[in-house]
């Protein structure tokens, strides 16, 4: 598997993902409600099973979303979903590493009004988070903007314990538990430029768009070790 799959099945990515992490649904709309309705062309990076990619095809109706994957099944799955959605014409699924793009060792295009993540760019290391925001500045249209979903690295030993409670609590309340769900839960190894979480606190990751070129970065969403975070370029 590769690191971001999460599950063995990927049938159980969507269902199994809402029991593992808080709000997920609410952390997806809290992205596609920060992208302005007449958004035209955006750019997903790990697209997974393509839920992020629905949210925004629903709420941008002129968009074209080029989504990103490097997991052959991961892309074929969410293209089903995209398909099965009437969205065919306004989604391309490209199977490739985001690190590559990151390096300029893969082109996607220029001029994106809006780039979106979630829940992948936490696998890249440090240095590749902010070649990838550099990349994500240089690629969007004057005034674009940049959405990304992700944890985050607690920001002491007392914080990494309230984010877990929070996170068992939420399972709990799911009517199922942690211990379930990772019997569910793969195992990873390194691929490409990705391995298993590899977290930054939020304020390495506002500096870290504020050394990229975002003249205006904010968070928009958080709760507990999940923040939705990102900014506008000028
Ligand atoms: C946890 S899933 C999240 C999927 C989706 N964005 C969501 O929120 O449901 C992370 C996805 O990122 C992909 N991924 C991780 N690292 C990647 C990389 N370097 N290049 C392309 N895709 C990557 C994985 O294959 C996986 O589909």
């Amino acid at each position: 598997m590769f690191p971001g799959e999460v599950f063995a099945n990927t049938a159980d990515f969507d269902t199994g993902i809402r029991h593992l992490l808080p709000r997920y649904d609410e952390m997806l709309d809290a992205i596609a409600l920060c992208l302005p309705s007449t958004t035209k062309a955006v750019l997903e990076l790990g697209c997974g099973t393509g839920e992020l990619s629905l949210k925004i095809l629903k709420r941008c109706p002129d968009a074209q979303l080029v989504a990103v994957d490097y997991s052959p099944r991961m892309i074929q799955f969410a293209k089903k979903k995209i398909h099965a959605a009437g969205y065919a014409d306004r989604w391309t699924g490209i199977e490739a590493d985001f690190g590559d793009w990151a390096n300029h060792a893969l082109e996607l295009g220029e001029s994106f009004d809006a780039c979106v993540s979630s829940l992948a760019i936490h696998h890249l290391s440090d240095e590749m988070k902010l070649k990838l925001f550099q990349r994500i500045g240089e690629s969007l249209n004057p005034g674009g903007v940049f959405w990304n979903a992700d944890p985050i690295l607690p920001e002491s030993p007392v914080m990494q314990e309230i984010y877990q409670t929070a996170r068992e609590e939420w399972t709990l309340q799911q009517g199922t538990t942690l211990a379930e769900i990772r019997d569910k839960i793969g195992k990873s190894n390194p691929q490409g430029y990705s391995s298993q979480d590899q977290l930054a606190t939020l304020t390495s990751h506002l500096k870290m768009l504020t050394n990229s070129g975002f003249t205006t970065v904010a968070i928009p969403w958080k709760y507990y070790g999940l923040a939705v975070f990102g900014g506008f370029v000028g």
